[in-house]
């Protein structure tokens, strides 16, 4: 059986798509013991620097994720192709993926979105929304950068939840570790594995990997 596809949609830059990708690759190939793979369709190249730090760091020719990086227009048969071969194929994508974005979102399993809790990351997200929706898919926000006292944050929810979409019960905070553990090609599951920052994560590849189960 092909494994499940999941792909990290959000026009809006800097709303935490490559860090969730890889930070969810980390976990459901070290926590939850699932083969996964990740595929770059960003031409940043982001997620596959942070793939190279990685490999760089254990000095090892294979890693325990696998990545492949392809066009927006290659996505879906990159993807797809990953998935024969892997349990999870987390896919991240450009901001301000057009049209062009779409074969990312057909081949998806589940769109995660991540929006940041601000009024401008909320205008942002109902593209994503949409394109999902005319391609029937199930999508799952999640909420990151969050300050759980603020009360934005909850305004935000509100909002979310009048577009008809379903938000991840787990919010991810805004915490400096997400940022700092990546650049040597870790994660916050790695370097601090008892910290908040890694229950979240940890919670959050539980709730989608349920999701994906239940569907
Ligand atoms: N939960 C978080 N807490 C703190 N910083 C974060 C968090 N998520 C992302 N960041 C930081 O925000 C910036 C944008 O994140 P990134 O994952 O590159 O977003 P995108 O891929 O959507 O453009 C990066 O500097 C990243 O380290
Ligand atoms: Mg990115």
């Amino acid at each position: 059986m092909a494994g499940k596809i999941i792909t990290v949609a959000q026009q809006k830059g800097g709303s935490g798509k490559t860090t969730i990708a890889a930070h969810l690759a980390v976990a459901f190939s070290n926590l939850l013991g699932r083969q996964t793979a990740i595929l770059d369709t960003d031409p940043q190249g982001s997620l596959g620097r942070w793939f190279m730090a990685r490999l760089e760091r254990t000095g090892e020719p294979d890693s325990d994720i696998d990545l492949r990086t392809a066009s927006a227009w290659g996505a879906r048969y990159e993807a797809q192709n990953l998935a024969k071969n892997n349990d999870i194929v987390i896919v991240d994508t450009p901001p301000k993926m057009g049209i062009d974005g779409r074969p990312a979102i057909e081949t998806a399993d589940l769109v995660l979105i991540p929006v940041a809790p601000s009024p401008v990351d909320l205008w942002a997200t109902e593209p994503t929304i949409d394109m999902a929706r005319a391609e029937k898919k199930r999508t799952l926000i999640v909420l990151n950068k969050v300050n759980s006292r603020a009360r934005i944050t909850g305004e935000i929810v509100a909002a979310l939840k009048k577009l008809g979409t379903i938000s991840a019960d787990t919010m991810i905070g805004n915490r400096v570790t997400f940022a700092s553990s990546m650049g040597d090609g870790r994660t916050v599951l790695e370097t601090q594995a008892r910290s908040v920052a890694a229950r979240e994560i940890s919670a959050l590849a539980r709730e989608i990997a349920d999701a994906l189960n239940a569907g």
